[in-house]
């Protein structure tokens, strides 16, 4: 295929939100019990934390880690997880059916995210539990002392506050199978009074109200406007979550344009947001928190014993452990793509979950730990892209015909500019996918302002012959998936001058 894209320095939308690259530790799986905590593990530093995996963490990077859940939270007691661990109850979580023991709560995640070096993000129960437990936890979290739950917080042995800015108010409550499940009134009700009782203990909180947990929500729409209309003086954010997959009925083709679904949700939360603040006419505007976002094999989980119910309570089991391929990884980049377009207006993303469990990385109990296929797009995207601005990508590319989402490029861009110190330019960098199942593609950019550009470096991810993902036994195939030097798969990139001073990158 062919495409033409063009950018000009000019032409930026906003800078890369740094929240824009987060993740998501739910208490689901195997997710914090034998992925981020196992004071059992050889390598578990002296908080039960696993340092091999925390090593990884920090090398793929996500800025900002929401927790404790997903469908968890909305049946959870954040009384359970903290204070002496003698004395923390093992529950029922009827999300999973597994049993929770609580050995791991919000003391044990401040201590891994500050040693990841990640901002916690924390989502309150609204399912079970209302306003005034949301309180409780807020001013055990964020209050300095001399009251009751920031004195607790203290007696168990942490002075200082944990100072948490982002806060999610309850999950997926648009969905029937979420433990509490409201209609759109009934939560948007509990999500305003909610966010004004928070926002009266600690006014310098972000809040997160919950939108649709994916487009195809029969309330899509109508969900997020009567929320709003509800909160919208009182919330920053409204979620969006969107899960996809190869299937029977989405074949490659139509998975590799998983990106189209996403575009379309953010345009149309966007749109009901701004329809919403004009009615109301504020100044104000609403941004997105795409706080669950990811490759997952969705067919496979609902016809699993344990989504039917057929399994006994069992404490971490393996759940959706999905292993990502090479076809995976690059849906991923392309819907890290439509994040950085929308990067004016989507200023938190959580890809879900961080380990094991749909997750970036993978570990096992007692065993090693490793990344997943897609967590090389996303170490890639949010290393290149942090620091920057969003510029304005104009694409024209060939098209090809989907069954599900109509007629769709077969390139797929966006673009990030980092200037230097001086405001000059500095670096250009383009992340771009191509769709074709068949053939390379031919892409020239056309770099309006820029003044002599030269190639840095241009990787390509590829997969080693015969492999398309990493499994347990990584030492087979070292390199599996990887980003190759573009020219060592047979590519080529070089910047063209006209002679009216235009450049063009040709790749
Ligand atoms: O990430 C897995 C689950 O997907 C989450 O618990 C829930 O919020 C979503 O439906």
């Amino acid at each position: 295929p062919r495409a033409r894209i063009a950018v000009d320095a000019a032409y930026t939308t906003a800078p890369v939100p740094r929240r824009l690259f987060g993740s998501f530790v739910e208490h689901m799986g195997r997710c914090v019990y034998t992925g981020i905590f196992e004071p059992d593990h050889p390598r578990a530093d002296a908080d039960g934390l696993r340092s091999d995996v925390l090593d990884l963490v920090r090398e793929v990077g996500p800025t900002v880690v929401r927790y404790p859940g997903g469908n968890f939270v909305s049946g959870y007691d954040w009384e359970d997880g903290v204070g002496p661990l003698d004395a923390r109850p093992r529950r029922i979580d009827r999300a999973w059916r597994t049993v929770e023991t609580n050995a791991f709560g919000l003391d044990e995640f401040a201590r891994w995210a500050d040693k990841a070096g990640t901002e916690m993000m924390y989502a309150v129960n609204l399912g079970t539990r209302g306003l005034q437990e949301a309180c409780d936890l807020l001013e055990y979290a964020n209050h300095p002392g001399g009251t009751l739950f920031s004195d607790l917080r203290s007696a168990h042995g942490r002075q200082d506050p944990y100072n948490i800015q982002l806060w999610c108010l309850g999950n997926e409550m648009d969905g029937p199978w979420q433990t509490g499940h409201k209609t759109a009134h009934e939560y948007a009700r509990l999500a305003g009074e909610t966010a004004r009782a928070m926002r009266q203990i600690d006014p310098t909180i972000e809040l997160v109200a919950c939108g649709s947990s994916s487009r195809s929500m029969p309330t899509f729409g109508e969900w997020e406007r009567i929320v709003l209309e509800e909160t919208y003086e009182d919330v920053q954010l409204i979620s969006a979550h969107a899960y996809y997959e190869e299937s029977e009925t989405t074949p490659l083709a139509d998975f590799l344009a998983s990106a189209v679904d996403m575009d379309l949700f953010i345009d149309s939360v966007a749109a009901t947001a701004d329809a919403v603040g004009a009615k109301l006419k504020s100044r104000k505007k609403i941004g997105i928190s795409f706080d669950e976002w990811n490759v997952w094999n969705q067919t496979a989980w609902h016809s699993s014993e344990r989504a039917r119910g057929l399994i006994a309570w069992d404490v971490a089991p393996r759940i959706i452990e999905d292993e990502y391929t090479v076809q995976d990884a690059v849906v991923v980049g392309t819907l890290l793509n439509s994040l950085l377009r929308h990067g004016d207006r989507v200023l938190v993303g959580c890809q879900a979950q961080l380990v094991n469990v749909i997750g970036l990385l993978r570990s096992e109990p007692g065993g090693a730990a490793w990344k997943q296929t897609i967590a090389l797009p996303f170490e890639q995207v949010r290393r290149r892209s942090l620091g920057g601005h969003v510029l304005d990508v104009r694409t024209s590319s060939d098209r090809y015909e989907t069954g599900r989402y109509g007629d769709v490029d077969l390139v797929d861009a966006s673009a990030v500019v980092h200037h230097d110190d001086g405001g000059g330019l500095a670096r250009l960098t383009l992340f771009l996918a191509n769709r074709s199942l068949e053939e390379s593609a031919d892409v020239a950019v056309s770099l309006g302002g820029f003044a002599d550009l030269s190639v840095g470096d241009a990787l390509v991810l590829a997969a080693a012959d015969g492999q398309d993902r990493y499994t347990s036994n990584r030492e087979a195939a070292p390199d599996a998936v990887r980003l190759r030097p573009l020219a060592a798969a047979g590519g080529t990139v070089a910047v063209e001058a006209s002679e009216r001073g235009a450049q063009t990158a040709r790749i």
